[in-house]
Formats: C-alpha cells, structure tokens, sequence
C-alpha cells in the first residue's frame, strides 16, 4: 500500500483539457468491448453523451418513501422524458411494464434498512450478474460506503459485481453513499469517485460539491449526480445545470422528480438541462408550462 504520510497534494487537474477519448465517446469505455459499449449507448445518450437516469429505488431502505407509494402509477408516465430507469428487480419486476423503451438499471445491492441505527456495513448481494441478465438489465449498481464501517464489505461487492459485468458486458454503476456522520466536501468525493472507479465502476453516482469540476476531472468514468432531499424546482434545475457545466454527465435523481408537485414537468426539464444545456431559466419555464 503507498504510504499517506508526506504525499504530495494532487492539484494538476489540467481543467483546460478535456479527456482523452479514442473511438467512443462515453468516458473510459472506449477500451471495453461492444456489448458493454452498445449497453452504455443506451445509457448515455450518443448526441448529448448524457443521461437522465431516474431513481426510484428508496424503498429498498426506506419502505413507501412520499412520492413513490404506488410506483405502477408514478413511474410509467416518467418514461417518455428520462434514458434510463433505476430500481430494484422486484419493483422493476411488478412496477415496470417488460414494454417500456428504456433502458434499465438494477440495484443488486440490499443494505440495512432505517430502523437499524448505524451506517450499513455494507450489505450484501439482492441480485446476481444471471438475474440481471435474465432481466435484460443494462447496469447494475451498487452502493459503497467509503469513510464508513461497511467500507470493505461494499468495495469487495462493487469489484465481484464489475467483473461479473465485465464477463457479460454489463456496466457497473457504483453509488457514494453519505451517511450523517460523513463529510460532503470535494475532498471527500475526490477519493470516494476515483476509488470506485478504480475498483471497477463504469460510472459513478455522487453529489454536486464545490470544486465538483477537479471531482469530475480526476474521475476516469463519467459522474452522474443523485439529486438528494427535495428542493425546490428552480435550485435543482440550477443545482442540474452547474454539475453538467462542470463536467457531469447527467443525473440519476429521485425525489426531485417524484415529489415535485409536476413530476412530468421535472423530468422534461432536467433533460433540457441534461441534453440540450437549457439554462436553470429555461429549463424552468418547460417544468411551468408542462404544470399549466
Ligand atoms: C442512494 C441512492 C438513491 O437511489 C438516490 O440517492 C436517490 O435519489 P435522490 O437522492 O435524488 O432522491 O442511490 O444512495
């Protein structure tokens, strides 16, 4: 292991490049093979290189979360308006009709739910590399838990899952968690990013931060960013727009989405921010205009 003490703080980041891609343009896939790759064209929008990837996956820890008490009714009329759908394979299973032109991302992590007082220590596999395939799933996500207790255990899962998907061609999306003890700063999210990736992730899940342009830059896969507790249309849509600008390449969000009082209105909104670089103003007055 190197050793920590006297390192050099890193602080080249070269902004004013952007990163070397040769053959296909979703970040760090350029080298992986065609399965993996056609599976990432249907992540990652080929026009925009972006995607919009809709969470709905809370109740595996939280139960009913407000918003996604009846996901059959909630989520089916989203789909024409997001890339790409993120759930557990027993909500996709009886939610998700096996008809919806989307692509699909399964959490195939579990964790411990909200009635256990402390951090996960890392849970366990919900769903197999087979079931993934069997549900012709186009990533599987895993949740880690960097600075944590269940550090170890979620690493060893995120690397057994991304070789497993490299064996198929799956995508392996891994998820920084942020516990209430843990620090959300672009120190934090420098190391966690640039961990999972090189553990194997093809994408990251983590969340807008100052300085979120060196998180992206030092990050080898592209970062998608989780959209956290609800906030009010017109800062999330700008909260959208500065991590696309910073080098995000889209957003896996929830409840900014689901609880907005126009979910339908969200979702086409941050995809003009996401795809077509609407400004947060712009992007607001399509949400108001689905609204009305
Ligand atoms: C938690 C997750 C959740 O799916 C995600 O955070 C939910 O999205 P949002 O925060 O936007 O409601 O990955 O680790």
């Amino acid at each position: 292991m190197a050793d920590a003490i006297g390192n050099k703080a890193a602080h080249d980041y070269h902004l004013d490049i952007p990163p070397v891609r040769d053959g296909f343009y979703v970040k760090g896939a350029a080298h992986c093979d065609w399965g993996m790759q056609n599976r990432m064209a249907r992540l990652f929008n080929p026009k925009s290189g972006n995607a919009v990837m809709l969470a709905f996956d809370h109740g595996y820890i939280m139960g009913p979360t407000a918003g996604l008490e009846r996901i059959d009714l909630v989520i089916p009329p989203l789909i024409p308006h997001v890339d790409v759908l993120m759930g557990t394979k027993g909500v996709i299973r009886a939610c998700i009709p096996p008809s919806a032109p989307v692509a699909k991302c399964v959490r195939v992590t579990y964790d411990t739910t909200v009635l256990f007082d402390e951090m996960s220590n890392g849970g366990g596999i919900a769903c197999d590399v087979e079931n993934a395939i069997r549900m012709n799933a186009d990533c599987m996500a895993v949740q880690t838990f960097i600075g944590a207790p269940g550090e170890s255990r979620s690493l060893e899962l995120l690397a057994r899952t991304a070789d497993a998907g490299a064996r198929y061609g799956i995508p392996t999306l891994g998820v920084v968690a942020v516990g209430k003890q843990m620090e959300r700063t672009e120190k934090f999210f420098l190391l966690a990013t640039r961990v999972l990736a090189e553990n194997g992730a093809n994408i990251v899940k983590s969340y807008y931060c100052d300085g979120f342009e060196r998180v992206a830059a030092a990050c080898p896969v592209p970062i998608v960013i989780a959209g956290g507790k609800k906030l009010p249309e017109a800062d999330a849509l700008e909260m959208a727009y500065r991590a696309i600008q910073d080098g995000a390449h889209g957003v896996d969000m929830g409840r900014n989405i689901f609880q907005s009082d126009c979910p339908e209105g969200m979702a086409a909104a941050i995809g003009k921010v996401v795809h077509e670089h609407y400004t947060p103003q712009q992007a607001l007055e399509v949400y108001q205009e689905i609204k009305h």
